[in-house]
């Protein structure tokens, strides 16, 4: 069809939407901006925006969570915090089979801004090893390679990115070659969009051909998965449970045995990593109980009254079991949640929440505005929201070291730092366990940098098995490199 004959039909129905505004300036695009709106305006579900619209924005809508019938939930506990050691093996066993036979898939939610981070790019594509300065993407490509080694079945790795990151992260993989990976297995698609609306619900312009939108949440990648093609693309190889983790995390098991053979033995649909909270004020997810149901309540939401109160019994945080986004995934738990309660149709579906933001855009007549406090909102699904929905739902306890050292800020907490000597200090632990006497701090820190490659060891047993190999073994010492 042409621009033209397109363009009527859907002009009409975001005039009789009340969001005409969008083509307030289409006499002055030329033939180039006015093809690029259009295929904005095409993305935007007028009726989902309506929607939330009423629901988020309007009169009633209220930003407060509610804490009625609220409880920790309980989870799976490690063999070392009183759980039972043989159920432990037993599902290390059942991930191992599942592993063995290629049912698992890789997948990285890779489409945030880094907004915090201050770095300019992909974030996978930040350096973050302690010596040889790997970015996080190349971290995760050599874990995912020695694990499918390992169990003798290479992987797919799925890996969502943004319309802002895309080009520039299938640029980065094609120039490192994927990092020794298999392209055909690691396969790239972009999340979703949101319009951004001003506090009537009105779409805002970004400039005069372009509509001001951002990716809609890691709860997109659930419609992603789907609209992509990569579902049917796993059923089509064999795979039926998804590993699913965020870019920012280098210590992340990207494909954890155990936490896999968990999911499988309980049925659960989707399942969880837990940590207990470090102090009250971490900023992590909670894991809740609220009417029977699963939930977990984000740091922002959870007042810090609440984040503070001490259990009496265990004298520990109440609220102490921490999300670190660490999930499995049924792959046809997925498509259920994928099933898009678009024009009505019933099922379902995560909810969006409300985010108040700076949004660049113009007035109109055309001149660009640049808010100095918030002037509209973008909406966003999160992914542990499809928790509620899942058959059996579970909730697995690790061991932070292992799992969790994410960078998220430039300085300080969760940073760049923090990451680096988080890693260090598991090689640490890697080499003392292994027999290696390794000089180090009373945090387990070393006072100089090492690294090892995930394809000598990515965690405490494989790392055992190739270290014993070594005769004699390596000078522990600066600039160690195991590969
Ligand atoms: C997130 C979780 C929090 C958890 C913590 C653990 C939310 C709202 N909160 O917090 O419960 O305890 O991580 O580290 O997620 N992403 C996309 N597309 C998007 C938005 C985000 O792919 O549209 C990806 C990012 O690339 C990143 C991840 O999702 O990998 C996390 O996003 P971020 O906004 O940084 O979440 P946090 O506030 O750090």
């Amino acid at each position: 069809m042409s621009d033209a004959a397109l363009s009527y039909p859907l002009m009409e129905r975001f005039s009789r939407a009340g969001q005409g505004q969008v083509f307030a300036f289409w006499d002055r695009l030329n033939e180039e901006e006015r093809r690029a709106l259009l295929e904005q305006a095409t993305e935007i579900n007028l009726k989902e925006v309506a929607r939330l619209t009423s629901t988020l924005l309007g009169h009633e809508a209220t930003s407060a969570v509610n804490l009625t019938d609220l409880e920790p939930a309980p989870y799976v506990a490690r063999p070392e915090s009183g759980g039972d050691a043989a159920a432990w093996a037993r599902a290390r066993a059942a991930g191992a089979e599942a592993l063995q036979a290629g049912r698992v898939a890789a997948f990285t939610v890779a489409g945030g801004q880094g907004t915090r981070l201050g770095y300019d790019g992909p974030k996978g594509t930040f350096p973050v090893t302690p010596l040889k300065r790997k970015p996080l993407f190349q971290v995760f490509a050599e874990k995912i390679m020695a694990v499918g080694l390992h169990y003798g079945r290479p992987l797919h790795w799925f890996i969502m990115t943004s319309h802002a990151n895309h080009a520039a992260t299938e640029a980065f993989f094609a120039a490192h070659r994927c990092f020794g990976l298999d392209p055909a297995r690691v396969h790239f698609f972009r999340q979703g969009r949101m319009p951004a609306v001003d506090f009537d619900g009105k779409i805002l312009l970004e400039s005069k051909g372009l509509i001001a939108m951002s990716p809609d949440g890691h709860g997109g990648s659930l419609r992603a998965l789907h609209r992509s093609g990569a579902l049917d693309l796993m059923k089509s190889e064999g795979v039926d449970t998804v590993s699913y983790f965020q870019v920012d995390n280098p210590l992340v098991r990207c494909v954890d045995p155990e936490f896999i053979g968990w999911h499988l033995l309980k049925g659960a649909e989707m399942s969880a990593k837990m940590i207990l909270k470090a102090y009250p004020e971490e900023k992590i997810g909670h894991f809740c109980h609220q009417h029977g149901q699963l939930v977990v309540i984000e740091y922002s939401d959870l007042p810090l009254a609440v984040q503070r109160e001490i259990d009496p019994a265990t004298g520990r945080l109440r609220y102490g079991p921490g999300s670190i986004a660490i999930h499995i995934l049924d792959r046809d738990f997925i498509a259920r949640m994928a099933a898009e309660s678009r024009d009505g149709a019933t099922g379902p579906t995560l909810s969006f929440h409300r985010a108040d933001k700076k949004i660049a855009t113009i007035d109109a007549a055309g001149n660009p505005v640049r808010p100095s406090r918030p002037n509209g909102a973008k909406f966003e699904m999160f992914v542990f929201d499809a928790l509620p929905f899942a058959r059996n739902g579970l909730v697995v306890e690790t061991r932070r070291a292992d799992d969790f050292s994410p960078v998220k800020n430039a300085e300080g907490v969760d940073s760049p730092r923090t990451a680096r000597e988080d890693q260090l200090r598991q090689y640490v632990r890697w080499l003392r366990s292994a027999g290696a006497p390794v000089p180090a701090d009373a945090s387990g820190l070393p006072a100089f940098d090492l690294e090892v490659a995930p394809r000598f060891g990515y965690d405490e047993a494989t790392f055992a098995a190739s270290w014993k190999k070594l005769t004699p073994p390596p000078a522990i010492a600066e600039g160690l490199y195991l590969e």
